[in-house]
């Protein structure tokens, strides 16, 4: 039997009788093993903390001001635990300068160019997911909260078609899997519900951090279809949607995932 159709056949077994619409979302925490569980729960074990290291170091490094002087994320934003608190909770957010949604990745990838003038860190840096890292933490223990406006809610509709649109080799959405069939195993993983408020997440079979975008493109992967480039329109939306979706869910960044 060809791999694809007996992982098909897996999926076409016993569907979800609890659609997540309708009841409140659950964390992909809980679908953890106990023991990937406790390495999120101790920030000295969890291995997504070393590079907040680095992002601490980003958060104070100085760059010319152009006058004599230098200025850092610090100078205008003080501490990050004071400065930074509850902001991931509100992104992605509508962006009125480039008139699209923007997310924390891209926002700090923007303040990192125009208000130090440094170079831009790319998608998936280290840089990029140290900063990232460093301000979602700022927001732990908080709930997922974007503020949805008619702007937003265009996103917000285009992610959820998105997500519920059959794609790839596999003709699987993505809501076959994380509304129709969370909570059966899929090659040694539970599969969630499919929620965002982990990240970023170490996620120990890629022995690294990852952010958002990432996992949509590993997901996108798993069904054999293209992945979007990471801070596409079409990633915006499916995050968008993702954070209405789990609107209310408690922030656990950075999270530990298998
Ligand atoms: C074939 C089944 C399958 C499909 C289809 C699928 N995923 Fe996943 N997804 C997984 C598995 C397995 C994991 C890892 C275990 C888990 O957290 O669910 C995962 C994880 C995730 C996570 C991380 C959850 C967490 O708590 O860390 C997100 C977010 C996600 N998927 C989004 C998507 C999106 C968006 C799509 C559609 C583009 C999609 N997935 C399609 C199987 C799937
Ligand atoms: C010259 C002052 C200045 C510097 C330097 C600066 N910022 Fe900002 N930043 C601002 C101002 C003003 C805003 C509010 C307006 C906006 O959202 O663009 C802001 C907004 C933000 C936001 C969005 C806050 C929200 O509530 O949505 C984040 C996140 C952020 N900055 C992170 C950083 C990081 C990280 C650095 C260093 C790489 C940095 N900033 C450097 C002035 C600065």
């Amino acid at each position: 039997m060809k791999p694809a159709l007996a992982f098909l056949l897996m999926l076409g077994g016993a569907a979800n009788a609890a659609d997540p619409a309708g009841v409140a979302p659950v964390s992909g925490y809980e679908f953890m093993e106990p023991a990937t569980r406790q390495l999120q729960d101790d920030d000295f074990l969890n291995p997504a903390f070393f590079l907040l290291e680095q992002g601490r170091a980003l958060w104070d490094q100085p760059w010319p001001d152009g006058q004599g002087g230098a200025r850092s994320c610090r100078s205008c934003h003080g501490d990050p635990e004071t400065g930074m608190t509850g902001v991931a909770a509100r992104y992605p957010a509508f962006d009125a300068e480039s008139g699209r949604m923007i997310n924390l990745e891209l926002k700090l990838s923007r303040e990192v160019a125009d208000r130090l003038g440094a170079p831009a860190p790319a998608y998936e840096s280290d840089a990029l997911l140290a900063l990232t890292a460093l301000v979602a933490l700022q927001s732990r223990s908080l709930p997922m909260a974007i503020d949805v406006d008619a702007r937003v809610q265009d996103w917000v509709d285009r992610g959820r078609k998105m997500f519920e649109t059959r794609r790839g080799q596999l003709n699987l959405s993505c809501k076959s899997c994380h509304e129709d069939n969370w909570g059966q195993k899929l090659r040694g993983d539970t599969i969630s519900q499919g929620h965002i408020n982990a990240f970023p997440i170490f996620r120990l079979t890629w022995d690294e951090v990852g952010s958002r975008h990432r996992m949509f493109s590993w997901c996108m992967d798993s069904i054999r279809s293209e992945p979007y480039p990471f801070g596409s329109d079409e990633y915006l939306a499916l995050e968008t949607y993702l954070a209405v979706r789990g609107q209310g869910l408690l922030i656990e960044a950075p999270g530990v995932r298998r």
